[in-house]
């Protein structure tokens, strides 16, 4: 069977996946983040397949711009495979929406459970904004989610050998449902988000788009040695070294078109890259069987 797989990854769950897939199945693989300078993505391939992490029980807004230049679905076996920390939340429905409006029509959609890489809030009873610290996930706990990725693999090939259709990882959380209902998140979520970053000014971006600006809280610690891996490590080439007065190298300076992958934050050799308040001392992580070489998509 000819396959296409097209990978989204910040910390190389999804890439270690979608390596994966492709290679059970002989693709090809490509990444997303570098074929968005394409004005229209056409596939070749008669299955193709999007394998991308779960961001705020939606997907990333590279996603939808990707999906958004795809042309020529029609008559073409589609899946997706999203990897996510706690729930698959409505991504895999929310694909479907934006794959429907380009004419295609997603076939199935498999959630694979794996190392959560992103803030999470913490009971605190004072500080609301130093309540979300970067989530640690034991490495016994790290191991064992890793450990059935073998067997979500044989079972997402199988299916999607035999061209089957129907299979979709949904939540069916109640409140979650309840809140796509009333689109709490573009209200609720966004504001409290915003604020977790530090954005204050209004915005008229929607939740998604406003992700771009939530880079606003990324700053650089003493412990920088100015190697430049976090700008080239970042898919939307958001990072430029810059000089700045009294500084012995240059550092990052991020420039709000952010992804919020937390790739610069998780892959920094000397862990120099905090979020907010609340990042420093906590343990960053990335995939075992990814090399930091492996996430370089530009030159
Ligand atoms: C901005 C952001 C938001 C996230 N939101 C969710 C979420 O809503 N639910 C969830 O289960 N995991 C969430 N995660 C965790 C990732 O989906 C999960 O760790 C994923 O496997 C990371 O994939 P990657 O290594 O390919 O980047 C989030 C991660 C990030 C960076
Ligand atoms: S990866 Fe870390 S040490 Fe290297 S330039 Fe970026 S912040 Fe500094
Ligand atoms: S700036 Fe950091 S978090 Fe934002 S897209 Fe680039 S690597 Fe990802």
């Amino acid at each position: 069977m000819d396959v296409e797989i097209y990978y989204f990854s910040g910390t190389g769950n999804s890439f270690a996946l979608a390596r994966e897939i492709a290679g059970k199945f002989g693709g090809a693989l490509y990444a997303i983040p570098a074929m968005m300078d394409q004005e229209y993505i056409s596939p070749q391939a008669d299955a193709l397949g999007l394998v991308f992490p779960v961001y705020h029980k939606g997907i990333p807004l590279i996603l939808k711009r990707f999906v958004d230049k795809m042309v020529a679905l029609e008559n073409r076996y589609l899946f997706a495979v999203c990897t996510y920390g706690d729930t698959p939340g409505l991504a895999l429905p929310h694909l479907a929406k934006l794959i429907q409006a380009r004419g295609g029509s997603l076939a199935a959609g498999f959630g694979v459970q794996m190392p959560f890489n992103y803030l999470t809030p913490t009971l605190k009873l004072k500080g609301f904004l130093d309540a979300f610290t970067l989530r640690e996930v034991p490495v016994e706990k790290q191991r064992a989610l890793l450990a059935t990725a073998p067997q979500h693999v044989e079972r997402i090939v199988a299916y999607v050998r035999a061209r089957k259709s129907g299979d979709f990882a949904i939540t069916s959380d109640f409140l979650t449902r309840l809140a796509d209902h009333f689109d709490l998140n573009e209200t609720l979520g966004k504001s409290v988000w915003l604020k977790v970053a530090g954005v204050t000014e209004p915005t008229t971006l929607s939740f998604l788009e406003s992700r771009q600006l939530m880079d606003r809280a990324f700053h650089v610690d003493e412990h920088c040695i100015g190697c430049g891996n976090c700008a080239r490590i970042c898919p939307v080439r958001n990072i430029r070294m810059v000089d700045n007065a009294g500084d012995s190298h240059r550092k990052p300076q991020w420039q709000q078109r952010c992804e919020q992958c937390f790739a610069c934050l998780q892959w920094c050799p000397q862990q120099a890259i905090q979020f907010g308040s609340n990042t420093a001392g906590r343990k960053r992580y990335h995939h075992p069987d990814v090399k930091l070489a492996d996430m370089f998509l530009f030159s």
